[in-house]
């Protein structure tokens, strides 16, 4: 019995931070991805790469099993490996990748019950989805019932498993949900979204156009609700020669605690808001650059970006010199992610000069193209490992 599903990382192109507060936001699916996979454990204990897991170290897959493998209603618990080319920590979405993929290997190795009307119209009797209401991802509930769909659940009929019972939807739905948790409650779904749909995914406060909806977002935090519209952006036209270089200075900075920082700076003082929205206009030219396929332009809402950034606080100075030295062979480079170490990106035609300059000045550069996949399942055996009244 073994399950094993991938994820991509994600960089973003414009409006991190500023995302958290509703503004827009455009992340594309890089090429390095993670690996999750999962079979029945030896024994009694969960287990990640052989040792116990620990739940506080690991908040993500915690909150993952309370959601999708119930220990109360019977779930076996798990041994869990995890393999992929994502550096953690740097701002690469490496935490919604592993989130992600390992929503879709649990769903595999449990498999959805359906129901079925008269007229032969099929719907989940277990599940979580932006069209879906009785199965709340973001709060806490009783685990046994944990996703099960109150009135469809008790007339189910038959179950689909494998890459049948994925569901893109409900991983970034699962995703966000689990980083929001680890993040302390404020986190925008642009992570998730773009670790399970892969592509370019586009956020706004508003449903655009020229661009495939794909759903709404909402997330209550601690100074109000917030709604995102998540859209699929497409392949950029005429992107064919462009490639996103990206520079990881190697410091490792928490998202949770970056997110906080700006949190705390506009709550002391809330005129700095007028920052966030200059982010927002910023992402808005950048967004209209890249869906009229201007690269120049899109480069240039890049760097205006990260001057914003820097004025937020959230780069430092290896984050900077990385930017300084690709910037003459790129179109527009800034830091992506959450800030304070982690990465920065450049777009760049000449990703070979760029890598160089980005390596000369300290910093390990990987190379990644535009339109990778979003999660997927890479092998199945033996499944279904459990389900629920199995
Ligand atoms: C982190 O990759 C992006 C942030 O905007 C946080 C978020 O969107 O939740 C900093």
């Amino acid at each position: 019995m073994l399950v094993e599903a991938s994820a991509p990382g994600k960089c973003i192109l414009f409006g991190e931070h500023a995302v958290v507060f509703g503004q827009p936001a455009v992340a594309v699916a890089i090429e390095q991805r993670i690996s999750v996979s999962i079979r029945p454990s030896v024994d009694e204990h969960w287990r990640l790469e052989g040792h116990r897991l620990d739940a506080k170290k690991h908040p993500h897959l915690n909150t993952l099993r309370h959601r999708l493998w119930p220990t109360k209603a019977g779930a076996p618990p798990l041994s869990i490996h995890i393999h992929g080319d994502i550096p953690r920590a740097s701002g690469l979405g490496s935490s919604a990748a592993l989130s992600v993929a390992a929503c879709a290997a649990l769903r595999v190795a449990r498999g959805r019950w359906m129901t079925e009307s008269r007229d032969g119209e099929q719907s989940w009797a277990e599940g979580y989805a932006s069209t879906i209401d009785d199965t709340d991802a973001y709060s806490t509930f009783d685990e046994e019932q944990a996703g099960l769909r109150p009135s469809t659940y008790d007339n189910r009929t038959h179950q689909i498993h494998g890459a049948e019972a994925l569901d893109v939807d409900e991983c970034a739905v699962l995703g966000h949900a689990v980083e929001a948790a680890a993040q302390g409650g404020r986190a925008s779904p642009m992570d998730a979204s773009t670790c399970s749909h892969g592509g370019i995914v586009m956020l706004s406060d508003v449903v655009e156009h020229g661009a495939e909806h794909l759903y709404q977002r909402q997330l209550e935090m601690s100074d109000g609700r917030r709604t995102w519209q998540l859209h699929d952006l497409g392949m950029p036209v005429g992107g064919e020669d462009l490639f996103l270089v990206i520079g990881n200075t190697g410091v490792h900075a928490p998202t949770a605690a970056q997110v906080a920082k700006v949190a705390e700076a506009i709550q002391l003082e809330p005129e700095r808001m007028k920052e966030i929205e200059t982010i927002g206009t910023i992402a808005r030219r950048g967004i209209a650059a890249l869906k009229r396929g201007d690269y120049e332009a899109v480069g240039r809402a890049m760097t205006e970006n990260q001057i914003m950034l820097r004025g937020l606080g959230v780069s430092c100075p290896e984050l900077d010199a990385l930017v300084r030295a690709a910037a003459p062979s790129s179109l527009g480079a800034k830091l992506t992610g959450a800030g304070g170490g982690g990465c920065m990106v450049a777009l760049t035609r000449d990703p070979k000069t760029t890598s160089e300059a980005i390596e000369l000045a300290g910093g390990r550069a990987l190379v990644s193209q535009f339109g990778n996949d979003g999660v997927r399942v890479e092998t199945m055996v033996s499944i279904p490992i459990w389900s629920p009244d199995s």
